[in-house]
């Protein structure tokens, strides 16, 4: 496929960065996560949220001190046209990396050795289960103030994967981080939604997570699309075992329904009716079927 990496389009294979890079050494950068779904017409790709994704990109840029490639207007462009560049017609996932890519010695944070790349590949489901178990992780989320997980940076995510490994070792699916202070953060790449006594809950960005798009995206869709009554409020531990309905929503996950928690069976064990509601509305959000939701939506062909 063809890879996006400093200015000049190449062969993936040709997409490299030295053993001795900061980047790889001290896991110094950060990425992106975007999707592009193929319309009903199965021809037309559509890039969902693109300018958010570009925007959280620039901000972890400015706190990571790693320098963008270009005004947003350009690096989206840049992601339409790697899509056209690869001739993609199908459920598709993009990866921008910024990296701090000096092979000199000690983790040093210095705009002028930005490396910017991005490539992308199929994708249709990061989970693939229609609902998941998961687990409460030992593992706590790492704190906005150790390592800023609202950047998305690379160092991030041997957390989430120390967190997933344990998961999968237990028999779960996936793993739900808790702060240092026991409150739900989120999963290991996906945010928490729980519904309980009828309104949907889910924790603020200032819980050591990532400045979830899906999850802002879904805020508006319940409340603005679907009437839903919405609380952005702490979490603890223990309500997920009592919620009505669970789900972990992500670019990735998109919205992946939880049937239990620590072997606690949410509500009947099934996926729950705000859930699935929330599925076909997403769902028809990012294929272009919801007229109001079009300006999020931004189309690679024609
Ligand atoms: C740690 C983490 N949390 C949450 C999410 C979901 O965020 P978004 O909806 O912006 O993709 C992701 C990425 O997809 C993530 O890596």
């Amino acid at each position: 496929m063809t890879t996006y990496f400093d200015g000049r389009w190449v062969d993936d294979a040709e997409a490299t960065v030295s053993v001795r890079s900061r980047a790889l050494n001290y896991g110094l950068g950060c990425f992106g996560g975007v999707r592009g779904y193929v319309a009903d017409d199965g021809r037309q790709v559509l890039v969902f949220r693109l300018d958010a994704h570009v925007q959280r990109l620039a901000e972890s840029a400015k706190v990571l001190f790693l320098r963008m490639p270009g005004t947003h207007a350009e690096v989206a462009e840049l992601h339409l046209e790697l899509l056209r560049r690869n001739d993609v017609h199908y459920d598709v996932y993009i990866r921008p990396l910024l990296l701090h890519n000096s092979n000199a010695m000690a983790p040093v944070l210095d705009e002028s050795t930005t490396s910017f790349t991005m490539f992308c590949l199929p994708l249709k489901r990061y989970i693939d289960k229609d609902a998941i178990d998961v687990c409460v992780s030992s593992w706590r989320r790492v704190a906005d103030n150790a390592i800023p997980a609202r950047t998305k940076p690379t160092g991030a995510y041997l957390n989430s994967a120390l967190a997933r490994r344990e998961a999968f070792d237990g028999g779960f699916d996936e793993a739900i981080l808790l702060t240092e202070s026991g409150k739900v953060s989120e999963g290991s790449a996906e945010h928490v939604f729980m519904i309980r006594r009828g309104a949907l809950v889910s924790p603020p960005s200032t819980q050591d997570n990532l400045d979830g798009i899906t999850r802002r995206s879904l805020i508006q869709m319940a409340t603005e699309d679907l009437g839903l009554s919405f609380q952005e409020r702490e979490i603890g531990r223990t309500e997920l075992y009592v919620a009505d309905e669970l789900f972990l929503c992500g670019t990735g996950a998109q919205i992946t329904p939880v049937k239990s928690v620590d072997r606690r069976a949410i509500g009947d064990g099934g996926i729950g009716p705000v859930t699935r509601r929330l599925q076909q509305h997403f769902d028809d959000v990012v294929h272009g079927r919801v007229a109001k939701r079009k300006p999020w939506l931004f189309p690679v062909w024609g």
